[in-house]
């Protein structure tokens, strides 16, 4: 191995984000803007060299490997992603998996000495499942990062930053509208819920909500990880958050809103469209523009995982917040199988 790429990095889950689609031909790098998948991000830390790949799919593994292993010349492919821990002792890895078949990887990786994990998102699908993947980590002392990618992107850490500044007061109030096929739930709906928890700064204290048209008597959750968008609910939703902050959530599949973040202050306001973002402090409305990459960049996620496995502290996308994503998630559901009513956090996924 390159002796500059001295973290070992595993990869399980092969579809997709995780090491699909191969880009054309001598463009394995940034693409338009970003690292497109997990294995670019890798590709573009050179400190960080993929020694092992897994997936149930002996096609996805030839892929991968017919693809990266010249840049990646230790490359070993698995199906049994245990079986690669034990054999390539990785220091990272990638969980991008289905949906629900996250947390027994995790829960392995970290008992099995793996120092960070890049997990995609959501965390889990059921609570039971995101608890024992914090337990594990957080016995283990390993760094995990859930892939909630806005996370990572300029403008809403900029927007943060004012926000803490206190450029719009005290922040009141967060809409967020969005459409499109996918405006589901378990799929781009946990992006858009955990900016809302990101952006609100507090725990979720209780929820409401009515899902779209067609899914009155959609309960328990039926989704086979987000992958067809058919099987699955756009919703409105509100939450109410501990520090007072309220917001309103509306994913609706087959409309076209004007999309993006709309948040009110006690002094002023901000939209967050996906590039930039509009201030008004009550003298006009002025436009935001970051600087940086504004898509996908998951080489920044990993790099604040290896920041902290070696000096301490906490990634900004830590699981325990995650989880709350997933509470919302469920508590949206929940209320729409008791009449859209209020529910009340913790949830109790057991009684509800
Ligand atoms: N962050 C983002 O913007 C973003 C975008 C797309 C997908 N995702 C997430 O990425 C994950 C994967 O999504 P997908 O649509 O590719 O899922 P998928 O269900 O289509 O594919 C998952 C892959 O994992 C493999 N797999 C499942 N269990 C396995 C196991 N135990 N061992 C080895 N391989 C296993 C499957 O064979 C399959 O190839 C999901 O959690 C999804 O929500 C995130």
């Amino acid at each position: 191995m390159d002796s500059c790429r001295k973290y070992k990095v595993c990869i399980v889950g092969l579809s997709g984000i995780g090491a699909r689609p191969p880009l054309a031909d001598g463009d394995r790098g940034m693409g338009a803007l970003m690292p497109h998948t997990h294995i670019h991000a890798y590709h573009h830390l050179p400190e960080t060299s993929v020694v092992g790949v897994c997936d149930l799919n002996e096609d996805l593994i030839a892929e991968t490997n017919d693809h990266w292993s010249d840049i990646f010349p230790d490359l070993q492919g698995f199906t049994d992603y245990k079986r690669m821990i034990e054999t390539c002792r990785p220091d990272l890895l990638s969980v991008v998996t289905s949906d629900h078949r996250h947390a027994d990887i995790v829960v392995d990786a970290a008992t099995n000495g793996v120092r960070g994990i890049f997990c995609e998102k959501p965390i889990a699908t059921t609570l039971a499942d995101a608890d024992r993947m914090i337990e594990a980590v957080e016995e283990h002392k390993t760094v995990m990062s859930i892939n909630h990618t806005r996370r990572w992107m300029p403008v809403y850490r900029e927007v943060k930053a004012l926000l803490e500044a206190g450029a719009i007061g005290d922040l009141k109030r967060i809409t967020v509208n969005f459409g499109g096929p996918r405006a589901i739930l378990f799929r781009n709906g946990t992006h858009m819920i955990d900016m809302i928890c990101y952006l609100a700064d507090a725990a979720p204290a209780w929820v409401f909500a009515e899902l779209d048209e067609g899914y009155e008597d959609y309960w328990p959750y039926q989704g086979d990880g987000g992958r067809n968008p058919d099987l699955e609910p756009g919703c409105s939703g509100y939450v109410h958050f501990e520090n007072g902050v309220r917001a309103y959530y509306n994913g609706s599949k087959g409309l076209t809103p004007r999309p993006g973040f709309e948040l009110t202050g006690t002094s002023g306001w901000m939209f967050i469209h996906e590039k930039y973002a509009e201030i008004d402090q009550g003298n006009g409305i002025r436009t935001i523009i970051p600087e940086g990459l504004t898509h996908f960049d998951g080489a920044a996620t990993i790099r604040e995982i290896i920041s902290v496995m070696e000096n301490g502290g906490e990634t900004i996308s830590p699981p325990r917040t995650a989880r709350h994503t997933l509470e919302i998630i469920l508590g949206f559901l929940a209320s729409q199988k008791h009449g859209n009513t209020r529910i009340d956090f913790p949830l109790d996924e057991n009684t509800v």
